[in-house]
């Protein structure tokens, strides 16, 4: 039921931390794609070009009467474009609640960051770990990612989305504000956006160093699932 959580809150950690902090509508029920774009680009500087292309990956259907609507929640409508399995810091559909942030399966995937500034061979190796975890666990596990690509994509993307977004000054990603934009779903003391909008060649170069990344990374893993 996609409806069974009732704070008006969805799978994402951006858009939630957008909501929290009341750049895009706080109850999170009836929200417009024009409401969610500009919140964005008030808050993270974005550009709108590339979060129109994050919607049309991430949106996944409206239960709204409405085409340009929609509840927060139903960013949890499970499939590609929408939510999908081997999330960084949610369960998948299979347990029972794939939305909530998950402290568990957090806590595992920021083990990972060994260093203040995480690296692309850190984010690369929590979704190479993640999917190996949820492999094992999940009899239905089933990755999804836009045709033609890897099943890590959706991963690897997110990963680049934190790594722009909670960036320093001078470009490094920050552990502790990664951190707190998961755990917390708030931006972080001391964060400020970046100066210049941040644009799908951006978000696509972040991919594909994670992606490049990885396939450094365990063999076997690899095989099956790159
Ligand atoms: C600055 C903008 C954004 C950032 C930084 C961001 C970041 C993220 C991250 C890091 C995840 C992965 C969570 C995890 O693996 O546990 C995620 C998931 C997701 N995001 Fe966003 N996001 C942004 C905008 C959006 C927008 C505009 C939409 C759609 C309206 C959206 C929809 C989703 C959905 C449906 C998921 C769940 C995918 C999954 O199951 O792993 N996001 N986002």
């Amino acid at each position: 039921m996609i409806h069974s959580h009732e704070n008006g809150r969805s799978p994402c950690p951006g858009i939630n931390t957008f909501a929290n902090h009341g750049f895009i509508p706080r109850d999170g029920f009836n929200v417009s794609f024009a409401e969610i774009r500009a919140g964005i680009v008030e808050a993270a500087n974005f550009h709108p070009s590339l979060i129109d292309s994050i919607i049309a990956a991430g949106v996944g259907g409206s239960t709204t009467e409405y085409d340009d609507t929609i509840h927060l929640d139903d960013l949890a409508i499970h499939g590609f474009p929408g939510e999908v399995d081997g999330s960084m810091s949610r369960n998948d559909i299979f347990f029972g609640d794939n939305h909530s942030f998950n402290a568990t399966i957090w806590d595992m995937s920021f083990a990972h960051f060994h260093n203040p500034v995480v690296s692309v061979q850190d984010a690369a190796q929590v979704c190479v770990d993640r999917f190996a975890a949820d492999d094992a666990a999940n009899p239905e596990f089933d990755p999804k990612s836009p045709e033609g690509t890897p099943p890590m994509t959706v991963c690897f993307g997110s990963a680049g989305l934190y790594m722009l977004l909670m960036r320093d000054a001078d470009g490094n990603p920050v552990r502790d504000w990664i951190n707190t934009f998961f755990r917390h779903e708030r931006l972080p003391e001391g964060w400020a956006k970046w100066p210049t909008p941040v644009t799908a060649d951006d978000l696509n170069a972040s991919l594909e160093a994670v992606m490049a990344a990885a396939s450094g990374l365990t063999p076997s893993v690899r095989r099956h699932l790159l």
